[in-house]
Formats: structure tokens, C-alpha cells, sequence
């Protein structure tokens, strides 16, 4: 039953779509018709609005975070996990969207801080080594969702690491058409026009 609950009360949280909300708020139209059409931090960007977009990010990922650790204090360390995994399954498909939303990115890593803050950091760490070589938020993601699950496997948790790996597995599903634009040397530098 208090999983049941977790599970709700994650994916709740999880399912306010902040991108869309806050560029909506500010009169930029609809955020899913720009760029890549998704509703996160790193299209917000393409609107050229930094402060929406760092706001997204913090708010994305405060969300996974809260829904853990909320979940966690309430009814212990694994229904917190289960809310984690429920923030990230309501940002990427909210009801409140027809169950089309983000790729997961900016939860992913609040719900990693979450659930350990050494987790968190190897994730952010990859994220900022990789973007800052490559200048791809994509590619940062997907190099973070490798570097999470080995690092757990090396800190000796095991949970962790299937914790880890599943939520990295939702991402790299979720950046699907990211991959193929990797793939063919066509995905976006952030900063250009692309
Ligand atoms: O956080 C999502 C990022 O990894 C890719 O975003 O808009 O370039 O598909 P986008």
C-alpha cells in the first residue's frame, strides 16, 4: 500500500510539466512547436530566454528530488526509490499532456540526489565534463547515463546500480531521436542555430 502511495504521489509530482508552463506564462507560445519540441530545460533555452530555462532545470529536478525524499521520510528508503522512478515516469508521460512529455534529464538527476549525493554528483559531473568538450546537452545526458550505474556498481551497491540503470534506461529511450541526430552528426550545439 505505501508503494501504491509512493507511486502516486511521485508521478504527481513528477507530472507538472514546468517548461511548459513557465514559457507559456512569459507569452512564448507553445514550447512542444520549438527546437526539438521538448518541454525541457535545453529547448527552453532555444528561446532564447536563460532565465525560464535555468528555472526549468532547477524545477524539474527539484521535483524528482522532492518526490523522493517526501516518499522516503514518510514510509521509508525503498518507497522513496519507487517514488523516484514514479517522478520520472510522470515527467515523461503526464496525463495532463495525453501522456507525452520530457525526456527525464533534469529529474533523473534531482531523483539521483536523491537517492545518494555521490550518485547525483558522478551524473552531474559526467553531464558538465561531456557538454563542455561537445557543447550537446544530449550527449551529456547519455554519457551521465552510463557513468551512473557503473558508479554505483563500483561503490558496491547493487541497488543502486538497477536503480540507476532503469532510470538511465527510460532516458535513453526518451532521447531516441537524439541519438539518431548523434548518429548522423546533425544534433545541436547549444548556442547555435541549429
Ligand atoms: O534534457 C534533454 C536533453 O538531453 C536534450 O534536449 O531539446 O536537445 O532534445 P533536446
Amino acid at each position: 500500500m505505501t508503494f501504491l502511495l509512493a507511486a502516486a504521489l511521485g508521478y504527481l509530482l513528477g507530472s507538472v510539466p514546468y517548461g511548459l508552463l513557465l514559457t507559456r506564462a512569459a507569452g512564448l507560445g507553445d514550447i512542444r512547436s520549438i527546437g526539438s519540441g521538448n518541454i525541457g530545460a535545453t529547448n527552453v533555452l532555444r528561446t532564447g530566454n536563460k532565465g525560464l530555462a535555468a528555472a526549468t532545470l532547477v524545477l524539474d529536478a527539484v521535483k524528482g528530488l522532492a518526490a523522493l525524499l517526501i516518499a522516503r521520510w514518510l514510509w521509508g528508503e525503498d518507497a522513496g526509490l519507487v517514488a523516484g522512478v514514479a517522478a520520472m515516469a510522470g515527467h515523461a508521460f503526464p496525463v495532463w499532456l495525453g501522456f507525452k512529455g520530457g525526456k527525464g534529464v533534469a529529474t533523473g538527476a534531482g531523483v539521483l540526489f536523491g537517492a545518494a549525493w555521490w550518485l547525483g554528483a558522478v551524473a552531474l559531473g559526467t553531464w558538465l565534463a561531456v557538454f563542455a568538450v561537445t557543447r550537446i546537452s544530449s550527449a551529456g545526458a547519455l554519457a551521465a547515463c552510463v557513468a551512473a550505474p557503473i558508479a554505483a556498481l563500483i561503490f558496491g551497491d547493487a541497488k543502486l546500480a538497477v536503480f540507476a540503470a532503469g532510470l538511465a534506461a527510460l532516458i535513453a529511450w526518451r532521447h531516441k531521436a537524439n541519438i539518431q541526430r548523434l548518429l548522423a552528426g546533425t544534433e545541436p550545439r547549444v548556442g547555435s542555430k541549429g
